[in-house]
């Protein structure tokens, strides 16, 4: 058997691929990049997501939530469509949802409102949730405790905190997922990170369109590019490519529990 990765964050629903989506996906194959998760960021994003994952069942897999940075469309008629929609076999998780009080943020009793009511959302369908945190981890962990929301899973999307804050993290069952900035030269802790959390812990994505690895910054990312992520953790931790696709693959089905 050959190696297989998993985006577990990505946006092919992005006007970014207008152009070029078949071009994209078959680029995906040959990288073997056999699975990603499409993750929406309001209700129009998500819905274009579980069509995704309608049309490329096993293959694509959708997670629906709306984003902190877009929680001023939340009202009870999208709660209820996104209610609905979540319930579909092919979403796999809520996201992306969380906090962001990074430059002008919505207002955060909005935030925090939307996201608390996402993640009832997530218990009461016994699914796993996808969070953004953006210099809000203080807050946002004040609500994940209170909420016992990672009690079916949780992924923290994109890492970027600390050795120690991943540390708090793994002891209250999280997942931690890296992208992009795990690559980048001013990496910082992300390295250490890498080192300290065991690998059937972690998880890859791309966060495509945004956050494209060393040496393709700056440019348009997609899911094929999972496989510089997952290389540089098999250089890190001193381990093959191949161990860290499968297993971060074996993670990402075990937490979105696809068979
Ligand atoms: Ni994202």
């Amino acid at each position: 058997m050959g190696k297989q990765f998993f985006d577990t964050h990505c946006h092919l629903q992005h006007e970014a691929y207008d152009q070029d989506l078949q071009q994209v996906l078959s680029h995906c194959q040959e990288a073997q990049v056999d699975y990603m998760t499409v993750v929406g960021w309001d209700y129009p994003s998500s819905l274009q997501a579980v069509s995704l994952a309608q049309q490329y069942p096993g293959r694509i897999f959708a997670a629906v939530g709306v984003h902190p940075q877009d929680c001023l469309t939340w009202n009870a008629e999208i709660a209820a469509d996104l209610f609905a929609l979540a319930q579909k076999s092919c979403v796999v998780a809520i996201g992306e949802i969380g906090l962001d009080y990074y430059r002008d943020p919505s207002p955060k009793e909005v935030q925090a409102q939307v996201f608390i009511e996402q993640i009832h959302m997530a218990k009461e369908l016994q699914k796993p949730i996808i969070i953004h945190s953006r210099d809000a981890h203080g807050p946002l962990f004040d609500i994940v405790k209170k909420e016992a929301a990672a009690q079916f899973g949780g992924i923290m999307h994109c890492y970027s905190g600390s050795v120690e804050m991943a540390r708090q993290l793994l002891s209250s069952g999280w997942t931690i997922s890296l992208a992009g900035p795990l690559t980048f030269k001013n990496a910082r802790q992300l390295p250490e990170v890498v080192n300290f959390v065991p690998l059937d812990r972690l998880l890859i994505e791309t966060d495509s369109p945004y956050m494209s690895p060393e040496p393709l910054r700056g440019k348009r990312n997609d899911p094929s590019r999972v496989t510089y992520i997952a290389g540089k953790i098999a250089e890190i931790k001193g381990v093959s490519l191949e161990e860290v696709a499968n297993i971060t693959t074996q993670n990402a089905k075990q937490i979105f529990h696809i068979v």
